[in-house]
């Protein structure tokens, strides 16, 4: 198969480069002139684990290539996908579709009969409709099918979640469209990945549905790790005492500082508008978001309550920055909110990530970035980790409490017990135990 994928942020890259190790022949197009140059030469724009080496492969085999020419690269294809950014619109929460209608419109002019326009970007119900009617208007004549197909990845496990998906899901009213996306897809199904077929705004409201149930989930738990708190039971327990009922399942349910990243806030935020522009309220989302927001900073407080109560002139150290491990995406991460806390209440801020340090300190200049965990607690009254890295899983608690001047540690993600880190010396105060 000949694909065109438009768009080489995170999912556009991840599954052009996926697409081509099946075999399939790959353009991936951005208008980032830059970004297409660097790509060439095998320049990462992201830091994914493995996507250098599977880029590299698939480049070397002649199967992936990259271009900023959309109307050339679009040309014979026999499916074109179209994964640009989703942003939250500002001012109102919407996703914003620009670049979604504007790649619509560039390629309408430019596609061969009988292509197959998947949208991969998150888009809320009804854009396949609009997408569709882009193209029809620009280009009446061509017969076309425009398909939806959401990405189910996660950034640091991206290109697992890709080649072995729990399902795949193809929203189309199209025969020969799903023929096509069969062929797309058949190298998973030899692996036995469920393909599902449904309505395209079926499809369009599943990806939505399965962020919110997600978030939902961390949301639940981290507040049964507050209740745990005033309660004195142990949040870890509690997960898994229920997550073994195979109703409720163990995933997603690790209590910590919120959820973060590009996709949970953006994407609970945009189907609360969707819900309310219907007059539906989905009340349980809503709960959600406002409750996730509120812990950020909360987390925040409990690093100044593990101070004594007065953070002024103290130094805390952050371990972890991203929103998650195994990624340098800053977007929405917690971290953000907790050092504006701390801030406010005027400590000096330390933070050491392992891939995240660059990016974060275009967005938090007043933070000292540090060349290891243990440089970013010298002199500290209170470490915090924010992010659970491995390479924070392991570290000589004795050698870190000895680097730094108070004795706090405050772990947001639960990764040392408390026996152990009171050997060590610490104050040791973690989420929901
Ligand atoms: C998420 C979904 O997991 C993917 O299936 C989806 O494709 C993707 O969004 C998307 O829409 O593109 P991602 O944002 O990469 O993927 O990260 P997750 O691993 O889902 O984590 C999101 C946030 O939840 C992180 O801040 C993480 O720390 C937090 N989290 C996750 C918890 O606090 N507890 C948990 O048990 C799990």
């Amino acid at each position: 198969m000949k694909i065109a994928m438009i768009g080489s942020g995170y999912v556009g890259l991840v599954s052009g480069a996926c697409f081509a190790d099946f075999g399939h022949m790959v353009v991936c197009v951005d208008k980032d002139a830059d970004k297409i140059a660097r790509l060439n030469d095998h320049i990462m724009p992201i830091y994914e684990p493995g996507l250098a080496g599977l880029v590299k492969n698939n480049v070397d085999a002649g199967r992936l290539h990259f271009s900023t020419d959309l109307a050339a690269s679009v040309k014979g294809c026999d499916a074109v996908f179209i994964a640009v950014g989703t942003p939250s619109r500002r001012g109102d929460g919407h996703a914003d579709l620009s670049y979604v209608y504007a790649a619509s419109e560039e390629l309408a002019g430019a596609i061969d009969p009988k292509t197959v326009v998947v949208t991969k970007s998150t888009v809320p119900v009804g854009t396949g409709d609009e997408v569709e009617r882009i193209i029809r208007e620009a280009n009446p004549a061509i017969e076309f099918a425009v398909v939806s197909n959401p990405e189910f990845l996660r950034e640091g496990a991206a290109i697992g979640d890709f080649k072995r998906p729990d399902r795949i899901v193809v929203g189309s009213n199209e025969e020969w469209a799903k023929d096509v996306m069969r062929a797309v897809y058949r190298p998973l199904f030899l692996n036995e990945s469920p393909i599902i077929f449904t309505s395209r705004r079926s499809s369009e409201l599943i990806k939505y549905a399965a962020n919110a149930f997600l978030a939902t989930k961390i949301t639940f738990i981290n507040e049964m790790a507050d209740l745990c708190e005033k309660l004195g039971a142990d949040v870890q327990d509690v997960s898994r005492g229920i997550g073994l009922d195979n109703r409720i399942g163990s995933k997603f349910l690790h209590a910590g500082p919120g959820y973060g990243g590009s996709c949970f806030p953006k994407d609970t935020l945009a189907l609360l508008k969707t819900a309310q522009d219907n007059e539906t309220p989905v009340r349980i989302v809503s709960a959600v978001v406002e409750a996730n927001d509120l812990r950020k900073r909360a987390m925040g407080r409990k690093v100044i309550a593990a101070l004594g109560g007065e953070a002024r002139g103290k130094k805390v150290a952050l371990l972890g920055l991203t929103f998650k491990p195994n990624t340098d995406d800053m977007r929405d991460a917690p971290s953000i909110a907790i050092v504006q806390t701390l801030l406010d209440a005027g400590a000096h801020i330390s933070a050491h990530d392992p891939e995240g340090m660059a990016e974060a300190a275009n967005i938090l200049p007043q933070v000292t970035m540090a060349h290891s965990a243990y440089d970013a607690a010298a002199g500290a009254d209170a470490v915090a980790i924010v992010t659970e890295w491995d390479a924070y899983r392991a570290l000589d608690l004795a050698q870190l409490r000895a680097a730094m001047r108070g004795d706090a540690l405050i772990d947001m993600r639960n990764i040392y017990n408390v026996a152990q880190a009171e050997a060590a010396g610490f104050k040791y105060v973690s989420v929901g135990r």
